[in-house]
C-alpha cells in the first residue's frame, strides 16, 4: 500500500515537473493506482542514464548562478498573472466566488456540481491570499535533490513556506527541508487509497495531519465529480476531531484560466501542475518565491550520483530524462530573469 501510495504522490509532486508522460500520469493518478513496475529497481550507484549528463550539462550551462531579483521583470510578470488569472482572488473556492446554487464545472471530466447549502458550509469564507502579501515564500517540491542539501533553515526561513503532497517532516529530514508549513497540498486519492475513502476510521487520517498545525490544506476537490464524497468526508474528519489544519479546494475555473495564460507562454497542450499551480499563486501574494527540491533528473546536477525519487523514500519508476522538461525550462528562464529564485545547489554553497 505505501509503495502505491508514493507512486501517486510521485507523480503529483516532482512529477509535476516532468514530461507530457508524467502529466497524463498526474491527471490519471486522482482515479488510477500507479503500481510500481516489479521489474524495476532503484538505480545502482553509478547509474546515469544515457544522454542525461548532456542535458544537466546544458541545464547547468543556462542557468544564471548568480542571483538578483528584477524588480521590473517581477512586477510585470506579475501583473500579467493577475489579470490573465486573478488567482488573489478566484485560485481557491469560496463562499464570496461560490454562492448556494451556483455550479461547479470539473476541469478533468466536466462533471456539474451544484452548490448545495451543505457543500456551502465547507468552504472557506473568503480567500485568504486576496488581502494579504507576503515578503518570502518557500515552495518545497519533495525530490530527492533535497537529500542532504542542507536547505531546511533556509526554507523555513522564509514568511510563507508550501510543501506539496503531505510529506514527512519528522527529525531526520528537518536539517534538508525544514519544518514549517503554513500550505500544504493534497492528493483526494490518499483519502481514497491510504484511508479507504475515509469511509471507516478516520483517526489515522487525523492524526497524521498534526504536524502540519494550523496551516492551510489545499486539495483539488473539483477536478473530478467522483472525488467529492471524499473530499467531503476529509473535511468532516478534520472539523470532528478538531485539527487544526483549514481545509480549502483549488478553484478548477482558476485552473481553466492558468492553462490558457502558459499556453499563451509556449507551454502547448499542457496542463498546469501542482507545482506550476503553486508557483503562479505564490507570485501574485509574495514578493520573492523561492522553488526548492524541483530537479526532473535522475542525477545531481552537480555530483551526477543517482538521485532517489523523493527525499523520504526511493519508489523506483522511470524518471530518466532524456530532454529538459518545458515546464522546468519555464522556472529557470524565470529565474534567470530575476521573477523568482530557483534553488538547485546544496544551502551552504547554493550552486550548481
Ligand atoms: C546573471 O544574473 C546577474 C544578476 O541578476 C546579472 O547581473 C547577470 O547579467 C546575469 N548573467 C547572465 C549570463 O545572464
Ligand atoms: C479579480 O477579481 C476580483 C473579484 O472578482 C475583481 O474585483 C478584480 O478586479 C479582479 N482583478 C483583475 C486584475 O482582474
Amino acid at each position: 500500500m505505501r509503495k502505491k501510495l508514493s507512486i501517486v504522490i510521485n507523480l503529483l509532486c516532482l512529477g509535476s515537473l516532468l514530461t507530457t508522460f508524467t502529466w497524463y500520469a498526474f491527471e490519471d493518478s486522482f482515479v488510477e493506482l500507479h503500481r510500481p513496475n516489479p521489474q524495476r529497481s532503484a538505480p545502482k550507484p553509478s547509474e546515469l542514464c544515457k544522454g542525461c549528463k548532456e542535458v544537466i550539462d546544458e541545464v547547468k550551462k543556462l542557468y544564471n548562478q548568480t542571483w538578483e531579483k528584477h524588480e521590473e521583470n517581477y512586477h510585470r510578470f506579475r501583473l500579467q498573472l493577475s489579470i490573465n488569472c486573478n488567482g488573489s482572488n478566484n485560485g481557491i473556492v469560496t463562499q464570496e466566488n461560490t454562492p448556494v446554487g451556483s455550479k461547479i464545472i470539473c476541469d478533468k471530466d466536466r462533471s456539474v456540481i451544484s452548490v448545495t447549502p451543505e457543500l456551502f458550509k465547507i468552504f472557506i469564507k473568503e480567500n485568504p491570499f486576496s488581502k494579504k502579501r507576503w515578503d518570502t515564500c518557500s515552495i518545497v517540491g519533495s525530490g530527492g535533490i533535497l537529500t542532504n542539501s542542507g536547505c531546511g533553515k533556509m526554507i523555513d526561513s522564509a514568511d510563507f513556506v508550501i510543501r506539496c503532497n503531505l510529506p514527512p517532516l519528522e527529525n531526520e529530514f528537518h536539517n534538508d527541508v525544514g519544518r514549517k508549513t503554513n500550505l500544504v497540498t493534497a492528493n483526494p486519492s490518499i483519502f481514497m487509497q491510504k484511508y479507504g475513502s475515509l469511509t471507516g476510521r478516520r483517526r489515522a487520517f487525523a492524526d497524521s495531519l498534526q504536524q502540519y498545525g494550523n496551516s492551510l490544506l489545499l486539495f483539488p476537490c473539483f477536478s473530478y465529480g467522483g472525488t467529492r464524497p471524499a473530499c467531503q468526508r476529509a473535511v468532516y474528519a478534520i472539523e470532528d476531531m478538531d485539527i487544526p489544519i483549514q481545509p480549502i479546494f483549488i478553484n478548477p475555473r482558476y485552473l481553466e484560466r492558468l492553462v490558457k495564460f502558459w499556453q499563451s507562454l509556449g507551454l502547448k497542450e499542457y496542463r498546469p501542475s501542482t507545482g506550476l499551480y503553486l508557483t503562479s499563486l505564490a507570485l501574485e501574494f509574495c514578493e520573492t518565491v523561492h522553488l526548492y527540491g524541483f530537479w526532473p533528473f535522475s542525477n545531481h546536477p552537480d555530483k551526477l550520483f543517482p538521485l532517489t525519487n523523493h527525499y523520504y523514500d526511493n519508489v523506483p519508476y522511470d524518471r530518466k530524462v532524456h530532454a529538459m522538461p518545458k515546464e522546468f525550462s519555464h522556472w529557470v528562464e524565470l529565474h534567470n530573469k530575476g521573477v523568482l529564485k530557483l534553488h538547485l545547489g546544496d544551502c551552504k554553497s547554493d550552486q550548481v
